[in-house]
Formats: structure tokens, C-alpha cells, sequence
């Protein structure tokens, strides 16, 4: 069957390499990327299949309504994978608003198009998939995982407005029918992805001698999760996930801060011939995040059970094929630093 699949922030870090994944696989299908371009997006990253015959691009704010009315008009899109969103938690905390005008109101316009467009036809074939994230669940102490059912207590600004838009998400499944997926996944590493984040800031700042702030103690956890490993889980959700159910994406890979970060310095140490324990001299604790969430960590065991999904890559291979992808295409981080890649969309698209 045909389908044509709207993507929503294709230029980010997951949307892209979820894009470079799907469309070649699956040459029958259309697919639609939708993106903002703020700073965090990228059509570079989107080199490989920016000619493909069942891609194609637009330069629309998800919070523009009538942008997206006439985007469901003008195609006859049945399915959506939503992952448009700011994503930072640091910036979240400095400016919440955006993060409310994308993530919720943005949100909320996408299903209220999709709705209008959908319900002549008994929603017949659509599906939504909002991709979210398991920051909705709040921390955890020493122990215990988040499950599907665990509640929602989300403590970021960032989390908030994620945790609104996954309600919204689920109040259109409830009051209008429309069918709806979700997905919670931990973090995600791997390319295309902003150097603001911990591993590829961090990757940067070792390469290049200068100091990785590691906040508080460094005692922080996170679950780790390829994004490679993401998107399979993506498309297997959307092939084979059932409509109004949740499923919990990630790989059973926890790391306290300082234990990653170790272990990326030696890695390190490794692929650029350093004297063993050199790169980890670049350590400097600095002044912790406000409000820092003490510890993520997913139980999986629902989308291994019911869908088969289990990630290919173990960590250890993962953070190496990262190391070597950073490595190897320093000029897309120089474009990223240097700020060339944003002139050139300023230059084509207009300032935002
Ligand atoms: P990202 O910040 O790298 O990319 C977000 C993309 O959305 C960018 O291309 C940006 O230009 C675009 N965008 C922002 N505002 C927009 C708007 N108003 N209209 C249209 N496009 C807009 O984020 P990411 O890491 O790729 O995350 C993608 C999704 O996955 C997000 O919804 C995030 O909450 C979720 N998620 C991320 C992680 C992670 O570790 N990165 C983990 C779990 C879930
Ligand atoms: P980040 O990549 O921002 O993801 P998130 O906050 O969504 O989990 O941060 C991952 C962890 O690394 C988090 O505990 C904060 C910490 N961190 C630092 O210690 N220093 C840094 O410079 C950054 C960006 C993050």
C-alpha cells in the first residue's frame, strides 16, 4: 500500500537520520519533511536523500496554522511522525516560551489538521506518532525503572511542554477518535547531532583541548539509546504498534555522568594516540543545572515483548562509531560553530 508520510523537524538530529533511514527503504512511499529550520536543524544532514524521488522539503513552523491546514490540503497525507520540537533542557530553562509555542501550541495545530483532514474518512489508514521522551516521567531515585504506566511528573520546563503535548496527543485519541501512537524513548547519541548536547559538545571539546563542564558531581544517570537503534524502533512502531498504546523505546544502558564521560575520554585517548588519561585532564566540575533531574531510566520490556523490537548496537560499539562520525566530518561541525550553515538557509529561506 501507498502511503504518504508526513515528518515534522526532518532537519533535527533524530528526524534527520530517521529520513535517512526511511527513505530508502521504502521507495513506494512519499515522504514530506516539514521543518523550521531553527538552529538545531539542518538540511545538511539531509545531503544523502535530498534528491530522492519520494522526498521533498518545506519550510514551515508547526505553530503556523494555517501553514499546516494548507499543507494537509495540499497533499493527501495519511501519516504523521511528529518530532518537531525544541529539545534543549538548558534552553528550555532560559526561554520556556518557545518551548510552549512549539512543542504545545505547534503540537496541538498538527492534530487539529490532521483531525479536520482525516475525519471525512472515518480516519481510515492515518495514524499520528508523536515521538516523545522519557524526561515526562520525572526522576528517579537509586532504583526502579519508568514503565508505561509510570505518572507523569515532568520537572523541566522542556518536560513540561513535552508532557502537554503527549496529554494533547492522547485527548484527540479520547475525544475524537483520532488514531494515535506514542512512543517514550531515553537519550539518544549518535550523528547530526547538536554540538550542545553532552556527548558530540563533549566529543568537540576533547578533540580540541578544551574543558568539558560535567555538572554538579557528575553523578547524574542517563539511559543511553544509538539513534540508529531509535529509529528502528520508529519505523516498527509504525508499522506494527497498536493504535492508542504507549510503548517505552530504549536499551537498557545506564550511565552515571562521570562513567560516560570516562569512558569517552578514553575512547578518545585511544583514536587520537594520546598518553592513556590525558583527555580526562579536560574534567572540570562546574555549577550544576537548576532543578537537574537526578536519574532516567527506561524499562523496555513492552516493545521487545509485543513488537520484537531490541537494539542491534551494544554501547561500546555505538559510542566508537560515534566517535569516528565526528570525527570524520569536522566540517559539518565547523559549519555548525562558525554559524555557515544558518547564513545559507537565512540567504534561501529568509530569516525566522
Ligand atoms: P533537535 O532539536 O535536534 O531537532 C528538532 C527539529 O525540530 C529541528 O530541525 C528544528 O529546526 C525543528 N523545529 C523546532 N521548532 C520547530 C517548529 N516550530 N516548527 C517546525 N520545526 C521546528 O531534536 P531531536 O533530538 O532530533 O529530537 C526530536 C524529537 O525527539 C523531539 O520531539 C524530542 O523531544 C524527541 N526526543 C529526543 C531525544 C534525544 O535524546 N535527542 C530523546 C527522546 C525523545
Ligand atoms: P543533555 O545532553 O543536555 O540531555 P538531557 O538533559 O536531556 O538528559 O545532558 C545529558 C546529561 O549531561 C545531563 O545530566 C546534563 C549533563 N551535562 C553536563 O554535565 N554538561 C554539559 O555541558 C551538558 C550539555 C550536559
Amino acid at each position: 500500500m501507498k502511503k504518504t508520510i508526513l515528518i515534522t523537524g526532518g532537519a533535527g538530529f533524530i528526524g534527520s537520520n530517521l529520513l535517512n533511514y526511511l527513505v530508502p527503504k521504502y521507495p513506494e512511499y512519499q515522504f514530506i519533511n516539514i521543518d523550521k529550520l531553527t538552529y538545531a536543524g539542518n538540511l545538511k544532514n539531509l545531503t544523502a536523500i535530498a534528491d530522492a524521488l519520494n522526498y521533498c522539503f518545506y519550510k514551515i513552523d508547526i505553530s503556523d496554522a494555517h501553514s499546516i491546514n494548507k499543507l494537509f490540503y495540499d497533499h493527501k497525507i495519511d501519516t504523521v511522525l511528529h518530532l518537531a520540537a525544541e529539545s534543549h533542557v538548558d534552553r528550555s530553562i532560559i526561554d520556556p516560551m518557545t518551548f510552549v509555542h512549539t512543542n504545545v501550541i505547534g503540537t496541538v495545530h498538527l492534530l487539529h489538521a490532521a483531525r479536520a483532514s482525516w475525519q471525512k474518512n472515518n480516519f481510515k489508514d492515518n495514524l499520528f506518532y508523536h515521538i516523545s521522551t522519557d524526561e515526562v516521567y520525572g526522576s528517579l531515585g537509586e532504583n526502579g525503572l519508568f514503565t508505561e504506566k509510570t505518572p507523569y511528573d515532568p520537572r523541566s520546563p522542556y518536560s513540561a511542554s513535552k508532557a502537554a503535548s503527549d496529554h494533547f496527543v492522547r485527548a484527540y485519541h479520547h475525544t475524537y477518535g483520532l488514531p494515535i501512537v506514542l512512543s517514550n524513548c531515553s537519550n539518544n547519541y549518535g550523528p547530526y547531532q547538536f554540538p550542545e548536547k553532552l556527548i558530540p559538545l563533549f566529543i568537540h571539546n576533547m578533540k580540541n583541548n578544551i574543558a568539558l563542564p560535567v555538572y554538579g558531581k557528575g553523578d547524574n544517570t542517563r539511559d543511553w539509546l544509538y539513534v540508529e537503534d531509535h529509529c528502528r524502533a520508529i519505523d516498527t512502531i509504525m508499522t506494527k504498534g497498536k493504535i492508542g498504546e504507549t510503548y517505552n523505546i530504549g536499551g537498557f544502558n545506564e550511565w552515571k555522568n562521570i562513567d560516560l564521560i570516562l569512558h569517552l575520554c578514553k575512547v578518545m585517548d585511544d583514536k587520537l594516540n594520546r598518553v592513556s588519561g590525558t583527555t580526562a585532564q579536560l574534567i572540570q566540575f562546574v555549577q550544576d543545572r537548576p532543578g537537574h533531574d537526578k536519574r532516567y531510566a527506561i524499562d523496555a520490556t513492552k516493545i521487545k515483548n509485543e513488537l520484537g523490537w531490541k537494539p542491534y548496537y551494544t554501547f561500546e560499539q555505538a559510542i566508537i562509531r560515534t566517535v569516528d562520525w565526528y570525527l570524520e566530518n569536522e566540517s559539518w561541525l565547523e559549519d555548525i560553530l562558525n554559524g555557515t550553515y544558518y547564513k545559507y538557509y537565512e540567504q534561501q529561506y529568509g530569516k525566522n
